[in-house]
């Protein structure tokens, strides 16, 4: 083969005794193409299918849920019970056919849930809803379905399996002194507000062995009195000490996203960089940046100032999964872009149906069309 055009790129890591063939990655994107109740649909396997097949080492399949009571939307992958294993293995199948390794995120999304009763660490209402604050004795059930769904991700047969510690869903809610207000072991000091998060890491590495476990990092919570980069560099160290495989970091909730300033900053490309740069001057393991990362000049430069050490593509690769074969090639002006002045995607799952790309050509849009019928 010839000489890729980006050699940090299209340089093979090792994460935890896996060998990843390149520095790309796919990061979790929730699109709404499983089926109601997180039925592994023909869409969602031809989607992913359609993301391994891109040349990306590794990618992170969306959140999926490990109760019910924790779920994020109805369409929301599902792995807190045996019965969804065979589902969760076609998907791990569909990808790893593809030569790319896989990995699910676990989730509970806490006072993000839609559910009737939603839980958190603490009662701090959020658009409009206020959510029940967990007993010790819940905090240990959830716990136990952390580690249970983890072992099911690994006997699905997935390469790894990554903790949903961002967005601002629970493991995050717990770790930020503006949603947790808890006065017992789990809330006050910052010690307190990570043994959740640490807790949960020790429990799923205790249920799976030897298997890498990632976790997804909200590095800032990017609103005031929340949950800071300092304190994230912090947490990684800890989780570092813990075993963690890798760090995936990102920044913001639900509840900075829609600010201006967040708003006009996450147009820029590579805006999220900083934090990782942060992070990764923090630990020693590998680092995932994401973040509008749209060319892959921008990513080498990424690699080469040893800002991150491994690339996530979330919507950049589902505007044109081309983009890696393109990048090996040099040909950065070929690639379909994701325009920062859309917001079509978090639009349409946020309704609660099955994300379309305006961007797309005219063939990805009839594929889309005809493997929507069978949804
Ligand atoms: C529609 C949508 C769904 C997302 N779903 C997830 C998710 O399930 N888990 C997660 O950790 N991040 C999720 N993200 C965040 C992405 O992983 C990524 O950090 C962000 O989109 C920036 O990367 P990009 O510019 O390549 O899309 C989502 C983002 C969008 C827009």
């Amino acid at each position: 083969m010839n000489k890729p055009a980006y050699p940090f790129l299209f340089k093979p890591l090792n994460v935890d005794g896996l060998r990843l063939k390149n520095r790309i990655t796919m990061a979790p994107l929730y699109l709404g193409y499983a089926g109601e109740g997180g039925k592994i649909s023909p869409l969602l396997l031809a989607h992913y299918r359609r993301m391994a097949a891109s040349g990306a080492a590794m990618i992170v399949v969306e959140n999926a849920g490990i109760t019910p009571a924790g779920s994020g939307a109805s369409r929301v992958i599902r792995c807190d019970h045996s019965r969804y294993i065979p589902g969760l293995q076609k998907l791990a199948g569909a990808i790893q056919e593809k030569n790319a390794k896989a990995a699910l995120q676990i989730n509970h999304a806490g006072r993000f849930a839609h559910t009737s009763e939603p839980v958190a660490p603490s009662a701090v209402e959020t658009f409009g809803r206020t959510p029940r604050a967990l007993t010790q004795k819940e905090i240990l059930t959830i716990e136990k379905q952390y580690a249970a769904a983890a072992k099911r991700v690994k006997e699905a047969g997935f390469d790894l399996v990554e903790l949903h510690g961002g967005t601002g869903y629970l493991l995050a809610q717990f770790a930020s002194p503006h949603t947790n207000r808890r006065g017992d072991f789990y809330g006050g000091s910052f010690d307190n507000r990570i043994r959740f998060p640490l807790e949960v890491l020790r429990r799923v590495k205790d249920a799976v062995g030897d298997f890498p476990v990632g976790y997804r990092l909200l590095a800032d919570e990017w609103l005031p009195g929340g949950f800071d980069l300092e304190e994230a560099a912090a947490l990684s160290r800890a989780l570092e000490e813990d075993g963690i495989a890798y760090l995936s970091v990102m920044g913001g909730t639900y509840e900075s996203f829609f600010l201006p300033d967040v708003v006009a900053m996450s147009k820029k490309p590579g805006y999220m960089v900083p934090l990782a740069r942060r992070i990764k001057k923090a630990v020693k393991v590998p680092v995932i940046t994401a973040g509008r990362i749209s060319t892959p000049a921008r990513a080498e430069g990424i690699l080469k100032n040893k800002e991150a050490d491994l690339i996530g593509l979330a919507r950049v690769l589902w505007v044109d999964p081309r983009w890696p074969k393109l990048a090996r090639q040099g040909l950065d002006r070929s690639i379909r872009k994701c325009s920062p002045k859309c917001n079509a995607c978090m639009e349409m799952v946020m309704k609660g149906k099955p994300a379309v790309c305006p961007r797309w050509d005219k063939e990805t849009r009839r594929w889309h069309r005809d493997m929507l019928a069978g949804l």
